[in-house]
């Protein structure tokens, strides 16, 4: 039976928020391995994003914490999760509808889950308040040889 290749990493970093580009690009370096198309690369990228300054900004509220991040490659699948040790929220199921804020006056659209829901296969949401966040996304990166020969089938039809 072929084995199925899996890897795994860990990202501990301050709550300031030009370390959200710092995760957005280590996770995409790590996702690389399993050779994504340039779109599954960006959507990984924006779901990232998204999570981590939503850790920071309403996690941490902008005062000092610790945003982490784990990554397993199974397959060809990637699983992240961002957590942070901040407020918490709520209401998850509120959280996540399409423009809900709690914070409009800061120029929040309330679609960073949106984002992140239509940008992989399948998003989690665990929050408890005063003890933190957890965001579990999960991507299957279609193998390029996959996507490649699908292409090459668009273009004979
Ligand atoms: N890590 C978190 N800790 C505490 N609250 C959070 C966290 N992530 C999200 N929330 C809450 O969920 C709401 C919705 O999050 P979402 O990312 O969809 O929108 P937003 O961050 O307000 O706006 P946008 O992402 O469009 O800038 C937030 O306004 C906030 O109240
Ligand atoms: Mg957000």
């Amino acid at each position: 039976m072929e084995k199925v290749f899996e890897n795994e990493m860990k990202l501990e970093f301050i709550s300031k928020s030009c370390n959200e580009a710092f995760a957005r690009i280590a996770v995409a370096a790590f996702a690389s391995q399993l050779d994504p198309n340039l779109e599954e690369l960006q959507d990984i990228k924006t779901a990232v994003s998204e999570a981590v300054t939503n850790s920071i900004i309403h996690g941490y509220e902008n005062k000092q914490g610790i945003v982490k991040i784990h990554c397993l490659i199974k397959g060809n699948e990637i699983k992240i999760e961002v957590s942070d040790s901040g407020k918490g929220i709520e209401n998850v199921d509120m959280a996540k509808e399409p423009l809900y804020t709690t914070k409009p006056n800061l120029e929040r659209s309330g679609m960073g889950f949106t984002i992140m829901e239509s940008f992989m296969d399948n998003v989690e949401v665990e929050s408890i308040i005063g003890v933190g966040t957890k965001i579990t996304m999960r991507k299957v990166v279609k193998s390029k040889e996959t996507t490649e020969s699908q292409n090459e089938f668009e273009l004979v039809k």
